[in-house]
C-alpha cells in the first residue's frame, strides 16, 4: 500500500494537531512538505516533526507544482484562501481544508466546483462530527426535533487576525461556525437565520472590530429551532462549550463531541446512558480522508459541506447587518 504524500499550507497552531495525526497515521501518510509566508514556520515544522526530510516552501504555488504531493492539507486563516484549493485539485491532489474555507460564499461555491470537478476526494475541518457522542447521536431515533441550543463561550485576544472581522469573519464565522455546522449534522438544515452580534467588551482595543456577544436562532421546516449564543467576553484562558439536543424521545446534553448524556424520554421510566469516551478526532478526521481515497469513498465532510455551513453562519452576519430574517436555500 502506497503511503500518500503529505504537505501543510500554514504552519501556525491547528497545523499541529494536523502533524500530530498525520504522526499518528505514519504506516498510511508522510509529511513530505511544509510551505508558510513566513518560511522560519515551515523550517520549525520540518525539523521538529520530521527530522529535516520535509522540503519547506515559502509560495504554496510553487509547493503544489514541485512536491508530487497526493495529500494537501490547508490551514491558512480565514483571509488567506485564494486559488489553492483549485491549483491543488487541477493536480489531482486531494485536500482536508480547516474551516471556515474562505470568507466569502463565491470563493467558498469555487473551490466546490474545482474540488468536485477534479474528482479527488475532500474533508473539511469540522472535527467534532468525529466524537463518540456526535456519532452515537446520529444512530439513535430521536423523532422529530424540537430544540437545538449551544454556546461558544471564551475570553482571548487571539492571533492579531483572529479581531478583525474582514480577516477572520468574526467569532461567530470564525469560531461558532463549528456549532452552527455541529447543528447542521445532528438536526438537519435550518430554513431561516436571524442574529444579533455586537461588541461589548473590546470597543477600546485597537484594531478589535469582531463582534464578542452574538446570539443566533435558526428555525427549521417541521417548526423546531436552533438557538446559538456566543461571547469572547468570558472567562480568560478557558474555552468552553456546550450543545443541547431535545427531541422527540431523547433529550442529549453533549459537553463535548466525545462527551454526553442521553436520557430517552420515550422509555418509562425515561433511561439515561452517559457517553464518555477519549478519540482523537482529529485522526479519525484523516484517517476518514485517507480511506475515502484508497477505496474511491466518501468523506464525511466534503468540501461542499464547508460551503454549506459557511453560508448560513454568512447569512447570519447578514442578519445581524441588516437587522432581519434571512431565509435560507434550503437545496
Ligand atoms: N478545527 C479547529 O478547531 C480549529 C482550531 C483553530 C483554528 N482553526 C482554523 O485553522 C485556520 C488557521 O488557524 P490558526 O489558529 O492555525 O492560525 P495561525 O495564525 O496560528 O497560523 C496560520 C499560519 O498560516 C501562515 N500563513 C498566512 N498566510 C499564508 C499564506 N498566504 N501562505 C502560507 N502561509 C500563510 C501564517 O504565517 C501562520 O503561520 C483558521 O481558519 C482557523 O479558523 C481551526
Amino acid at each position: 500500500m502506497k503511503i500518500l504524500r503529505a504537505g501543510i499550507l500554514g504552519c501556525g497552531g491547528i497545523a499541529q494537531k494536523h502533524v500530530q495525526a498525520a504522526l499518528n497515521l505514519k504506516s498510511e501518510i508522510e509529511l513530505v512538505a511544509f510551505c508558510d509566508v513566513n518560511e522560519t514556520n515551515a523550517r520549525t515544522f520540518a525539523e521538529q516533526y520530521t527530522a529535516n526530510r520535509a522540503t519547506t516552501f515559502s509560495d504554496y504555488r510553487a509547493m503544489i507544482e514541485r512536491a508530487d504531493l497526493d495529500v494537501l492539507i490547508i490551514c491558512l486563516p480565514p483571509f488567506a484562501h485564494t486559488d489553492e484549493v483549485e491549483l491543488a485539485a487541477a493536480r489531482g491532489i486531494h485536500l482536508l481544508i480547516e474551516k471556515p474555507i474562505a470568507l466569502t460564499s463565491e470563493l467558498a461555491w469555487r473551490m466546490v466546483n474545482a474540488a468536485e470537478r477534479a474528482n479527488v476526494k475532500t474533508q473539511v475541518g469540522f472535527m467534532y462530527r468525529f466524537g463518540a457522542a456526535t456519532q452515537k447521536f446520529k444512530a439513535e431515533e430521536t423523532g422529530a426535533l424540537g430544540l437545538f441550543s449551544a454556546r461558544y463561550f471564551c475570553n482571548s485576544l487571539h492571533a492579531p487576525w483572529w479581531r478583525m472581522r474582514e480577516k477572520s469573519g468574526g467569532q461567530l464565522v470564525e469560531q461558532a461556525i463549528h456549532l452552527f455546522d455541529t447543528m447542521r449534522f445532528l438536526c438537519g438544515e435550518p430554513v431561516s437565520v436571524y442574529s444579533r452580534q455586537t461588541n461589548v467588551f473590546h470597543r477600546d482595543v485597537p484594531d478589535y472590530t469582531s463582534e464578542d456577544v452574538s446570539a443566533t436562532v435558526c428555525s427549521f421546516a417541521n417548526g423546531a429551532l436552533g438557538v446559538i449564543y456566543a461571547t469572547n467576553g468570558a472567562i480568560p484562558g478557558k474555552w468552553l462549550k456546550g450543545w443541547h439536543v431535545v427531541a422527540q424521545n431523547l433529550v442529549a446534553d453533549f459537553s463535548d463531541w466525545n462527551n454526553a448524556t442521553f436520557t430517552r424520554t420515550n422509555a418509562q421510566p425515561p433511561s439515561i446512558e452517559n457517553i464518555a469516551a477519549t478519540q482523537d478526532a482529529f485522526t479519525l478526521q484523516l484517517q476518514d480522508l485517507v480511506n475515502a481515497i484508497r477505496t474511491n469513498g466518501n468523506t464525511r465532510t466534503p468540501i461542499r459541506e464547508g460551503a454549506r455551513t459557511l453560508d448560513l453562519v454568512l447569512a447570519a452576519a447578514r442578519s445581524a447587518e441588516t437587522h432581519t430574517e434571512i431565509l435560507l436555500d434550503a437545496d
